[in-house]
């Protein structure tokens, strides 16, 4: 496995590939990044993996310092799986000077997560490019544990008629229920024993809507009361349309989506119904 550090190390090594495959991630690999991987390595012969944490999406006062950075444990981890090259740069690398021109997304980026996060989806959307633009791969995967971001990169994609097809990897959990991230290192064991909530109640959405009810507002209301009762901060609770606007009386199919924070640790998740 050949580990790139620099952008003439990556084009260097792009020069001598053919179809190739790509998953970009942030490091701290866990399950959810592995299995991206591996639905990677049924798509081409050849898979690349980027870690970097990406300055330009996290917001002032966000975690960015403390984001747990791990590159031998991640760099093991996709060795194990055969993957054939790493692009790990340094921030410098990929920002030699300050980012001047940026991705401006539509409206989506600014709701949802968006609105508690300002020029999150910005940053994402403009790493994300300058990725495809360094890695040149015909297929890019992402996982649909970030429905949001997944959304706003295939309009990416399709307005800018980038030629790479984008593939989404369903949302990998632990036994309890809770979505793996890598920001679930940061809950103490009492937080991370109640964390499932955020998912139960999506749940317990996901079958209200099932049984046919429709009354979305009471639906994320009694949610959100739920999660407040048990001592977390709810962002929002939210029932849309798989190009996630608001649900209305003709959707058919639903996406849940929530965002809540326990202690200091911000917890995103979603169910397709
Ligand atoms: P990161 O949070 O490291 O996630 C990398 C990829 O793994 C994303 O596509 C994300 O949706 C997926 N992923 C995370 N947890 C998952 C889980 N439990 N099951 C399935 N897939 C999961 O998302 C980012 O990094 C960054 O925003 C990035 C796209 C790399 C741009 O900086």
């Amino acid at each position: 496995m050949k580990i790139l550090h620099t952008v003439a190390e990556l084009r260097a090594w792009r020069e001598q590939q053919g179809h190739i495959s790509f998953v970009p991630t942030m490091g701290n690999l866990h399950e959810g990044h592995l299995a991206l991987v591996e639905l990677a390595q049924q798509h081409a012969p050849v898979v690349i993996v980027s870690i970097f944490v990406n300055p330009l999406q996290f917001g002032a006062g966000e975690d960015y310092t403390r984001y747990p950075r791990t590159l031998a444990d991640d760099v093991a981890k996709l060795s194990t799986l055969g993957v054939q090259a790493v692009f790990a740069p340094d921030v410098t690398e990929l920002y030699p000077q300050p980012q001047r021109y940026h991705i401006t997304p539509p409206d989506l980026a600014n709701q949802l997560c968006g609105a508690y996060r300002p020029g999150h989806f910005v940053g994402v959307t403009t790493v994300v490019m300058k990725l495809f633009q360094l890695v040149q791969p015909h297929i890019a995967v992402f996982g649909q544990k970030d429905y949001q971001q997944l959304t706003l990169i295939r309009g990416m994609v399709a307005d800018f008629a980038v030629p790479v097809k984008i593939i989404a990897g369903a949302t990998i959990r632990a036994a309890d229920g809770l979505a793996l991230s890598s920001r679930n290192t940061f809950l103490s064991p009492d937080e991370r024993q109640r964390a499932p909530l955020l998912y139960q109640q999506l749940s317990r959405i996901q079958q209200a809507l099932q049984q046919g009810q429709r009354d979305y507002a009471q639906l994320e209301n009694a949610a959100t009361d739920t999660l407040q009762q048990h001592g977390w901060q709810v962002d929002y609770i939210r029932i849309c349309d798989p190009q996630l606007n608001p649900a209305d009386a003709q959707t058919q199919q639903w996406v849940a989506l929530g965002a809540a924070r326990l202690g200091a640790t911000r917890l995103i998740d979603n169910l397709s119904i």
